[in-house]
């Protein structure tokens, strides 16, 4: 186990009694012209599940690849138990799971294990016990045996998630850790991730998909364009950014005059943000009550048909929606 500072004087790891595992300050990084992450700033605790919440080219990857010290920042620092980042006495803490898995398809899944297992100097009987462990508990003991070549994309991504947790380290980066996962798989890994929070580890978690940043995470950083545009629990997230209620109107068939459509119940609209997507109607809402029953009156005189309508409360996606003005996934 890490040891632990408690309480040294000037110790910039310890902070107002919370005990920061990750500190990242000022942190920006360009390819040529382009700016991927751009002033990131944030402090992650021991113990807690942080989620970088963002779109595409959002800044996540580039972000998790210089914690991880395979990318070196062009400017500001980043810190991990008060060691920098590209200290290669990190190695051993840090666990990365990277966005695309680098396993070996002529390799059984097991083999893969074994040869990670070496990298990190582990060998033996017990060491094999523990990577077969590993597998059953992301859920590919049966296959160990088989060539990664027969597996999925996504048991390639819990094969790459087991390899990991070889080496036992205590700050864990999962980028999208469960893209291209069916929801009983997707839902298994995040018991797994949770399992591994109870163990004590720290995990940051890259994820475009809203749904897994809300359940998992203990405070999420919403990503865009390279920037952290907002950071707080969930919950508080909801509560600072997101419009009272969401009214979800299922359309029995597509609207004919989608922009016009909108345009009619943008005046029933919190911030006049209504949105019109695969046959659905999102308006967020102020006063669902005194409303609904405006926005259903006037879907009927437009002769829409409507088949279902929810009030439901918001979502990260709504959070990402008011402070962007563009969804999480574009579609
Ligand atoms: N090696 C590279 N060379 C040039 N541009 C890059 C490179 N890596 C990333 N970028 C650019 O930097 C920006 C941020 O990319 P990054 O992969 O970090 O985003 P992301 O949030 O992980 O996106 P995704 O959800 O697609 O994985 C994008 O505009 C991307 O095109
Ligand atoms: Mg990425």
């Amino acid at each position: 186990m890490l040891k632990v500072k408690y309480g040294v004087a000037g110790d910039p790891s310890i902070e107002m009694g919370v005990d920061v595992c990750l500190m990242v300050r000022d942190v920006s990084k360009r390819f040529g012209d382009r700016v991927a992450v751009d002033g990131v700033s944030f402090k992650v605790h021991r113990g807690e599940i942080y989620g970088l919440l963002g779109p595409n080219g959002a800044g996540k990857t580039t972000l998790l690849s210089m914690i991880a010290g395979i990318l070196e920042p062009d400017s500001g620092e980043i810190s991990i138990d008060g060691l920098n980042a590209l200290d290669p006495k990190t190695r051993g803490r840090v666990g990365y799971c990277p966005q695309e898995p680098i396993v070996y398809d002529n390799l059984t899944g097991l083999e893969n294990m074994m040869f990670y297992a070496g990298l990190h100097g582990l060998s033996g009987g017990h060491v094999k016990q523990r990577c077969r462990e590993l597998l059953d508990q992301m859920g590919l003991g049966e296959y160990a045996s088989r060539k990664v070549k027969t597996y999925s994309g996504g048991m390639k991504k819990r094969l790459s998630f087991a390899i990991t947790l070889i080496g036992e380290p205590e700050l864990l980066l999962l980028d999208e850790p469960t893209t291209g996962m069916d929801p009983r798989i997707r839902r298994s890994v995040w018991e797994s991730i949770l399992r591994l929070k109870e163990e004590g580890k720290t995990i940051i978690l890259a994820t475009h998909y809203m749904e897994e940043a809300d359940e998992l995470s203990d405070r999420v950083a919403i990503m865009d364009l390279g920037k952290v545009v907002a950071e707080g629990s969930p919950e508080d997230l909801k509560n600072r950014y997101g419009p009272k209620a969401v009214i979800d109107v299922e359309l029995s068939k597509p609207a004919t005059d989608p922009e016009a459509m909108i345009e009619e119940v943008k005046p029933y609209a919190s911030e006049g943000r209504v949105m019109c997507r695969n046959g659905e109607l999102r308006v967020h809402v102020d006063d669902p009550d005194i409303v609904a029953p405006k926005i259903v009156s006037e879907l009927v005189r437009m002769g829409v048909g409507l088949k279902t309508l929810k009030i439901t409360t918001p979502t990260l996606e709504d959070v990402f929606l008011r402070l962007t003005g563009r969804r999480l996934i574009e579609g």
